[in-house]
């Protein structure tokens, strides 16, 4: 009882920033830049990502959803960092005025297209350690099934993260429901290969709560 009592201020507070710096986009996540390039992310969930990049050494990360390309060139200088990986980023929307940088590959097309995957699966082989990194369409439809491809690339001992679990209520944009969170949940049911990774929130605020999957068999 006690500890409950502990927590449910923590909560409020949490939600409450989480909230506060969601909302207030212009100054916040939509005014974040990596060397001068948008970048449609929270700096603790960038700090996190490096920390598990320096842990996983992943030979591949593979991203969808490009964006702008902050984040794909935010992949790159880490695998730059660390003397190892590259990046594998797919867009369905232009992509004329992404980053360039010798360790990024960029696919155009959907995530979930046949001709996609083919791709994706010609540039990664089976030895390779792979991380992925899921920002594309976030209707709970399109990640379950996003989900579902590429997780079965991931190695064990990596992660599939996937971004922005936090809207449809959790704590944020109530109205995108069902969306990441519940893609999250519905995969988990039949998938034992994955588990939410906890102490990746630590930070305690994150864009992708229960977001961080990591695959332990
Ligand atoms: C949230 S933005 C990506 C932000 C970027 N990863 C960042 O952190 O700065 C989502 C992107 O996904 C793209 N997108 C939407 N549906 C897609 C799909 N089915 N396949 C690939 N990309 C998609 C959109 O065009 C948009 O550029």
């Amino acid at each position: 009882m006690n500890k409950l009592k502990q927590l449910l201020p923590k909560k409020l507070i949490t939600n409450s920033f989480h909230k506060l710096y969601y909302y207030s986009r212009k100054t916040t996540w939509n005014s974040t830049s990596w060397l001068g390039l948008p970048i449609s992310k929270c700096p603790l969930d960038l700090w996190t990502y490096q920390e598990i990049i320096f842990e996983v050494q992943p030979d591949v990360i593979i991203e969808t959803g490009t964006g702008s390309g902050g984040s794909t060139l935010f992949f790159a200088s880490l695998c730059e960092l660390t003397n190892k990986g590259k990046v594998i980023s797919i867009e369905l929307g232009d992509m004329s005025d992404k980053p360039q940088h010798k360790r990024i590959t960029y696919l155009l097309g959907s995530s979930t297209s046949k001709e996609i995957l083919q791709q994706v699966q010609q540039l990664i082989s089976d030895d390779k350690k792979v991380l992925v990194n899921l920002d594309s369409e976030h209707t709970k439809k399109h990640v379950l099934e996003e989900l579902k491809l590429y997780s079965k690339l991931v190695t064990v001992g990596s992660y599939i993260i996937v971004e922005d679990t936090n809207i449809g209520g959790h704590p944020v944009k109530p109205d995108y429901y069902p969306g990441p969170m519940e893609a999250v949940k519905e995969f988990l049911k039949t998938n034992s290969d994955f588990i939410i990774d906890k102490n990746r929130e630590k930070f305690y605020l994150t864009f992708n709560p229960n977001g961080y999957l990591k695959r332990v068999k």
